[in-house]
Parts: structure tokens; C-alpha cells; sequence
């Protein structure tokens, strides 16, 4: 008997013993594809002899040092290798160990930034529904999964929510375009932060392509300009939280890139280390700084673990095995013929509804009626029984539900390390068509 607190209690894990590149090993010695690096973690896969090499060097020379005392320089390397890098505006990185640890100091940072400069009321949050921010009490509060929060919803803050940008079930069918829906979403934000009153909103979070919770949903074109432009008008801050689409997953370092804004606070973790340890990080905005730096001269958080030297390390390795190898043009050129094999192999399928997201970061959405868009009955826990069919195949996808509401809906979700080849986007193709093809008979 395992003696593990497993994530389902009921259930029989394989024991992962070994990564070869985009393969993991179980004890039995089965290979599995790695499609979607776990949750969007593993961007160069497993084993990468420089990022393994690093991670060794620096545990022998500096395992820890608190950072309450001192910094270190893999800390600081990071810091300013992933700031030369950020999108404009940002000039510090915070390091956490997550990405809910990152929107819990987000969400802080916010708060106490506006304190620092004279508006302690401008104190709240507003977010998007369908969205997955963490499952730390903050974290989960600013989520927008109903499912999730409901049973510890006694425990969360108030934080409101505003619809999300969704256009495959949120467009109007006659007489919206795209745009139009991305604008009429978008003001949603201004119509909230008015009903909240702009003096008492500190900030607006959202994901730039929604991961878990919608299955790799890009926003309109013009939304994410819209809502910079909200924020500005309110003097709100705008929270991205790549982090699941940034760091590369997308094409560009950032998903921001692509949408032409640039935030006050930016959450990256998942591909910062790549798996290769925990780490995430914040970047934060200048001004957010300096108004810390001239008020109360701290940021009033800290987790023992922050800046970890060997995260560090391992996270620093990994940025520059992405530039050296060149992955984001792999991501840009191999995402779009994994989007042209999924559509080849799958487009026609009656129960596959949408399919979606940008670089190496897709999402297959279910049906039972392509042309009512009406889910799958939630009970069939088609999600479920796609990844088992996946994994009796050898193949690792991330396969969720909830995706119409938090109760209704299915979804594939495909994240595969940036460093694949074609042959291997071949393999994962056709083992997940055969998987969907065995729980949704065509
Ligand atoms: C967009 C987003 N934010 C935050 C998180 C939470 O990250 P973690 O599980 O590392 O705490 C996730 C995890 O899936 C995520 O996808």
C-alpha cells in the first residue's frame, strides 16, 4: 500500500522512473510521449544535459541561502537575464516557487502598491470567470472555475469576476465580429470597475491564452488592448499570468508579445524551470518598485524558499537552451503543422468541436453536437476517460473538464517540449486520435 497522499485515492499511479527527452519511463519500463510536459511544464523535456549540469553545479558550490541575509548570484543572473527580455515597463523579478505562489505576491504587490502611494481603499481585485489561477486561497479567489472554488468558497476573498473572453461559445452567431466581440467583452472591465468604484479597484488579473480551465483560448483581437486601455483610464493594474502560456509556449517569450500590451506585474512559472526544479517569478513594473522603494522601502511578503539558488540555476540554463537551440522558432514553424495535423486528422470528427491555441499550446474542444456546440453529458467524464485511453496508448495529453461553465464540457490540452521534431508531433497525433477515436467512436 502506498503511503503517498496521491491526488486521487482511488487510483493506481505508474511509478516514473527515467525522462529521455520528450518520453518519460515507468517501472515497467513503458514509454510515454510527453504531449502536454506534464500541465505546460517540461518545454525542453527530459534530461537536458546543460540544464541537468547546471542544477548539479550549483547544488555542489550553493545549495541555499536565505534571502533575508543574502542574494546569490544564480538569483541575480536570472533576475537580469529575464528582465533584458520582459516586456517593457518591467525591471524587477520576485521569485517564488509557483505560479500560485507568484499570484498570491501579485495580488499583495498590487494592494500594497497603491497603499504606498496614498490609496490604501484601492484595494480590490476583479477577474475573469473561466480562468485558473492556482488553488492557493488567493490564487483561487481571483480564479474563475465554479467547481474549484465552491467547496472552499467560505475561505476565499471577494474578488469579482467578469465574463470571459470565449468566442467559440460567446460570439453572437449573426451580425458580431470577432472584434466587435473582443471590444463588447473587454467592457465588461470598465462596467465593473465602475459598479466596484475606480477608487477601490487595485487591479484586473487575466491569462493571455487561457490554459486549464478553457483549453488554449486566445482572446479577440483587440481585447487585450482594450483592457490596457481600461486599466489606464482607472488606474488599475493589469496582472498577466503567463504562467502557463509564457515563457515561450506560445511562440514568443512572452503571449503578451502577440497581443501587443504590456503589464504592470507579470506571473511566469511552469516553463521558467522547465520541471527541472520549482521556481516561478514575478516581474514587476518599474513604478511598482520605486513606489515600494520610496514609501516603505519593502515589499511586506516572503516565503522561506524565495530565489532558491539551485531553481535559479536550473531556470537560468533553461533560458538560454531556448535561445541557443533556437525553440521559439521551432514553436512558431512546428505549431502550426501540429495545428494543421490535429485539424487533418481530427476536423471532421462529429464530437470535436474546436480546435484552438497558438504555438506549442492547443486545445481540442468536445461536443456531442458540432452544430449546437451542446457538451458532452458531464457524467460520461469523457475528459477522464480520454487521458486513461491516452496513457494505455503511451501517450501523456491533459485532458480536463468544465469547459463550458465548470461543470459542463471537455477539452484536450496539448503542451509538448519546444525541442520535438515533426515525427514526434506525428506520434502524438495519431495516438490521441486513436484514444478520442476509442471513447468518441466517429
Ligand atoms: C495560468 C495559471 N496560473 C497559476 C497556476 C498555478 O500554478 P502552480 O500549480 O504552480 O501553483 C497555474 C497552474 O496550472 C496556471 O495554469
Amino acid at each position: 500500500m502506498t503511503h503517498v497522499f496521491h491526488r486521487h485515492l482511488r487510483q493506481e499511479y505508474p511509478i516514473a522512473v527515467a525522462g529521455d527527452g520528450p518520453y518519460l519511463v515507468d517501472s515497467r519500463g513503458k514509454r510515454y510521449l510527453d504531449g502536454s510536459g506534464g500541465a505546460a511544464v517540461s518545454c525542453l523535456g527530459h534530461g537536458h544535459p546543460a540544464v541537468v549540469a547546471a542544477v548539479r553545479e550549483q547544488v555542489a558550490r550553493l545549495e541555499y541561502a536565505h534571502t533575508s541575509f543574502m542574494t546569490s548570484e544564480p538569483a541575480e543572473a536570472l533576475a537580469d537575464d529575464l528582465i533584458a527580455h520582459a516586456p517593457a515597463g518591467l525591471t524587477h523579478a520576485y521569485f517564488v516557487c509557483g505560479g500560485s505562489e507568484g499570484v498570491e505576491a501579485a495580488l499583495k504587490m498590487a494592494v500594497q502598491y497603491h497603499a504606498e502611494c496614498g490609496r490604501p481603499n484601492k484595494n480590490r481585485v476583479i477577474a475573469r470567470w473561466q480562468s485558473y489561477h492556482g488553488n492557493t486561497l488567493g490564487a483561487l479567489s481571483a480564479g474563475g472555475n465554479r467547481w474549484r472554488r465552491a467547496q472552499f468558497a467560505s475561505l476565499l476573498i471577494d474578488v469579482s469576476h467578469i465574463g470571459e473572453c470565449y468566442a467559440y461559445r460567446g460570439q453572437r452567431a449573426t451580425g458580431e465580429s470577432l472584434e466587435a466581440y473582443g471590444l463588447r467583452t473587454a467592457d465588461e472591465l470598465d462596467a465593473e470597475i465602475r459598479r466596484v468604484g475606480a477608487d477601490h479597484v487595485a487591479a484586473f488579473i487575466a491569462e493571455p491564452v487561457v490554459g486549464a480551465t478553457l483549453g488554449a483560448v486566445t482572446a479577440a483581437p483587440g481585447y487585450f488592448k482594450r483592457i490596457r486601455e481600461i486599466c489606464d483610464r482607472h488606474d488599475v493594474l493589469l496582472i498577466l499570468d503567463e504562467v502557463m502560456c509564457g515563457m515561450g509556449r506560445t511562440g514568443t517569450l512572452h503571449a503578451c508579445e502577440q497581443e501587443g500590451v504590456n503589464p504592470d506585474l507579470e506571473i511566469v512559472a511552469k516553463g521558467l524551470g522547465a520541471g527541472y526544479q520549482p521556481i516561478g517569478a514575478v516581474l514587476v513594473h518599474g513604478k511598482v518598485v520605486e513606489a515600494m522603494r520610496a514609501g516603505s522601502g519593502f515589499f511586506q511578503h516572503g516565503h522561506t524558499y524565495l530565489g532558491h539558488p539551485v531553481a535559479c540555476a536550473a531556470a537560468l540554463a533553461v533560458q538560454k537552451a531556448i535561445r541557443s537551440e533556437g525553440l521559439l522558432a521551432n514553436v512558431t514553424a512546428l505549431g502550426e503543422r501540429l495545428d494543421a495535423l490535429l485539424r487533418q486528422r481530427l476536423g471532421g470528427h462529429r464530437h470535436v468541436g474546436d480546435i484552438r491555441g497558438r504555438g506549442f499550446f492547443r486545445g481540442i474542444e468536445l461536443v456531442a453536437d458540432r452544430a449546437s456546440k451542446a457538451p458532452l453529458p458531464p457524467a460520461d467524464k469523457t475528459h477522464a476517460r480520454i487521458k486513461a485511453a491516452a496513457m494505455e496508448r503511451g501517450l501523456l495529453c491533459y485532458p480536463a473538464g468544465g469547459t463550458v461553465d465548470g461543470a459542463q464540457g471537455d477539452h484536450v490540452l496539448l503542451a509538448p517540449p519546444f525541442n520535438v521534431s515533426m515525427a514526434h508531433l506525428e506520434e502524438l497525433v495519431d495516438k490521441l486520435a486513436a484514444a478520442i477515436e476509442q471513447v468518441l467512436p466517429a
